[in-house]
């Protein structure tokens, strides 16, 4: 049988297994704050309805960018948009989601808008 482990050495390992445990929460709490646009795009689930390229449940990004190149409000109405859902003729929705804050919204929104065929 294996001698047990002194004490010390045992809380040693405990605290190891604890930052194992507890450091990609951190990472994935902390990636919210600051994130690439990309990645609250997968944090906030978009990519589930949409594609940058392709058109899924929801239109690809890219033809969102098409569709609004040039107009400058664009931005300030989309931002919202991401928050409250859309209410759109057709018969296709985007649900709200209001766990979104403005701050990532608008990153998303940018990016999207950015995007190029
Ligand atoms: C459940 C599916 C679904 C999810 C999840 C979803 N969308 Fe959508 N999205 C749609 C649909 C469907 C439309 C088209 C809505 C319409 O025509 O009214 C749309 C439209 C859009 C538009 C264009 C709106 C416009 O007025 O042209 C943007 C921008 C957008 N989504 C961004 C996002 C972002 C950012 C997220 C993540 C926070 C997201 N979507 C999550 C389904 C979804």
């Amino acid at each position: 049988m294996p001698a047990p482990l002194p004490i010390a050495a045992q809380r040693v390992r405990v605290k190891a297994i604890r930052l194992l445990l507890l450091a990609p929460l951190t990472l994935a709490g902390g990636m919210v704050h600051a994130a690439s646009p990309q990645a609250l795009l997968e944090h906030y689930r978009c990519y589930v309805c949409h594609a940058e390229q392709e058109t899924r449940t929801g239109p690809a990004f890219v033809d969102v960018a098409t569709r609004y190149r040039g107009d400058a409000r664009a931005e300030g109405s989309l931002v919202p948009e991401v928050r409250k859902g859309t209410h759109g003729s057709g018969p296709w929705r985007m649900p709200p989601h209001p766990e979104v804050s403005s701050a990532d919204a608008r990153t998303m929104v940018r990016y999207i808008l950015s995007l190029r065929k």
